[in-house]
């Protein structure tokens, strides 16, 4: 199989075991085989074990939560992603809230310095210290990346290795003012629900990839959050909103990603079973695992 030749394996892995169990019914459900069948040798590390930190014993600072607990996790995530990439693996992570892509980033572009960000979401996930409202860390990751905003000594690990030119976002339709002004200030390109209105998701596709990765050239990291989807989708999530992408337009997005052959690694984030009732679950899980075979080269024919 050419694609096996090309990336010999992908590694899945599910980090914050009993905390959050979106990430393991990926694997019930079937995942590791359908990959399989799809041609790829797949090392499935399993949950990633790591120290549980006492929530007393990590109190917010300033209007961060968990941050020791969120630091831990991530720069142990960035150390397996990385050492994945430099074996040649396509690491694909399931998690888990979007907080985990401070480590899988950060351990692409270890390996891969010139790599491009194509982060799809409902939200830009890029407040700082000073913008964030809810001190969820979850909706902070890309700040930290870039290197924007008050550094927190917790976490020093992370390296500004992300330039704002190297970072597109599509399906953005819940940003907060001060996400918009850092948008703008650092000229960071964006197509939100808006611009997948009224050019499509085709033309937006090859839009933003034109932008990150004009000549074609650059390795790529895609960062979905199941979120990015309409919550009529993918219902199963923590910050549903609606007026999202369409089943197609999702699976679109991944096929297109897929068929410039440049991916070097994969997340799929933010499915939660645990907010949802069965079928809408059962929904979510379905539609993570297909995202993840598109992106991962099924094709419709
Ligand atoms: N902008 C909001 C915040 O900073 C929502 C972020 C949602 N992000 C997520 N990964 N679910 O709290
Ligand atoms: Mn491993
Ligand atoms: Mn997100
Ligand atoms: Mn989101």
């Amino acid at each position: 199989d050419c694609r096996l030749s090309a990336v010999p394996s992908v590694v899945a892995r599910c980090p914050r075991p009993g905390v959050d169990k979106g990430p393991i019914s990926l694997v019930e459900a079937g995942l590791i085989e359908q990959l399989a069948d799809l041609g790829w040798q797949v090392n499935f590390d399993g949950h990633h074990q790591f120290e549980e930190v006492n929530a007393l014993a990590d109190p917010p600072i300033g209007k961060l939560k968990n941050p020791r607990l969120v630091s831990r996790v991530t720069e142990s995530v960035a150390k397996v992603v990385g050492g994945h990439a430099k074996n040649g693996e396509l690491p694909v992570t399931l998690g888990g809230d979007h907080s985990l892509a401070m480590g899988t980033i950060s351990g692409t572009l270890e390996q891969y310095p010139d790599a491009c960000v194509v982060w799809i979401d409902a939200h830009a996930d890029i407040n700082t210290v000073e913008t964030t409202d809810s001190g969820n860390i979850h909706g902070m990751p890309v700040s930290f990346l870039l290197g924007i905003g008050t550094s927190v000594p917790e976490f020093a690990w992370v390296k500004p290795l992300l330039k704002a030119d190297r970072l597109v976002y599509i399906g953005l339709r819940d940003v907060d003012a001060g996400e918009k002004r850092i948008l703008k200030e650092h000229n960071i390109k964006a197509f939100s629900m808006h611009e997948v209105d009224k050019y499509g998701i085709g033309k937006v596709v090859e839009m933003a990839l034109d932008h990150v990765n004009p000549k074609r050239d650059r390795p790529i990291h895609l960062s979905f959050d199941v979120d990015a989807l309409d919550p009529s989708v993918a219902p199963s999530t923590g910050t549903p909103v609606r007026g999202g992408l369409t089943f197609r337009e999702g699976h679109y997005i991944c096929e297109e990603i897929w068929a410039t052959g440049l991916l070097v690694a994969l997340d799929l984030m933010e499915v939660n079973p645990s907010l949802a009732d069965p079928a809408s679950v059962q929904q979510t899980v379905t539609i993570g695992c297909s995202l993840v075979r598109s992106a991962l080269g099924e094709t419709l024919l």
